[in-house]
């Protein structure tokens, strides 16, 4: 008998990149995805579905076995932690950095900095680790306003051409880390269904290859 895999895939801008990996995979949903209000899609190969949700709950998803495999970015997975998860492949789309940003020509406070971000944990251990005392503000989007109206002094947030932070009087500062996209397994996916999982994997990773 073969495993059934399902595999959850982030909604949004990845979402794009990652139906041609897929396809080149033999993994193609059957119904359009953005015409659908459904969150779980069947595909070509009748052993995989897809589910269509929220980046920051792809890692929730995998880690209780929800679903086998997922697809997000290592931002997510790094504020997520990574607990019971394995992290196969780098899709290496939707590269992007994480950097701290701040107003334009501002220098950072000596003391206690008041960093607002959506990335409250990478955030607390990007500033220990550089021995400064944060004060991190939660917010759910949209991080620019925060200087802007002295919520804070300065973010934590993705950067990309840096348009966002121009347009918004900022200017980008430190970079914290690279981003990109990554696969992710469920532990005890990776075990008990390897031999379903395996073959997906390695055509994504072929798939990632002939890009380069
Ligand atoms: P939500 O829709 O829940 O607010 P989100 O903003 O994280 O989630 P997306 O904007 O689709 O969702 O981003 C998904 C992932 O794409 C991010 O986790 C990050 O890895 C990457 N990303 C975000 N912004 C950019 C960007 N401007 N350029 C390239 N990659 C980006
Ligand atoms: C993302 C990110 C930055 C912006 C960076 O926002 O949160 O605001 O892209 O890209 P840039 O450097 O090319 O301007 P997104 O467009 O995903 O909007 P969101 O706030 O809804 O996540
Ligand atoms: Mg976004």
């Amino acid at each position: 008998m073969t495993d059934s895999i399902t595999i959850a895939l982030s909604k949004g801008r990845i979402l794009k990149e990652t139906l041609p990996l897929l396809a080149e995979a033999g993994i193609e949903p059957v119904d359009d995805i953005d015409r659908s209000r459904k969150l779980v899609f069947p595909t070509t190969d009748p052993a995989v579905r897809l589910l269509v949700i929220r980046a920051t709950d792809v890692p929730t998803y995998v880690q209780y076995g929800g679903a086998d495999l997922g697809v997000t970015g290592k931002d997510v997975l790094m504020e997520h932690g990574g607990a019971g998860l394995y992290e196969p492949l780098d899709l290496n789309i939707a590269r992007c950095k994480l950097m701290t940003a701040g107003p334009v020509g501002q220098a950072t406070p000596e003391g206690r900095v008041r960093v607002a971000t959506k990335f409250v944990n990478l955030a607390r251990q990007y500033y220990a680790s550089q021995g400064r005392q944060a004060d991190i503000i939660k917010l759910y989007g949209a991080m620019e306003l925060a200087p802007i109206l002295n919520l804070a002094d300065e973010i934590v947030d993705i950067v990309d051409t840096g348009n966002t932070l121009k347009a918004n009087g900022l200017e980008p500062r430190e970079l914290i880390t690279h981003i990109s996209t990554r696969l992710v397994a469920n532990r005890a996916s990776m075990k008990m269904k390897h031999r379903a999982l395996h073959p997906i994997i390695e055509k994504l990773g072929e798939a990632v290859a002939r890009r380069q």
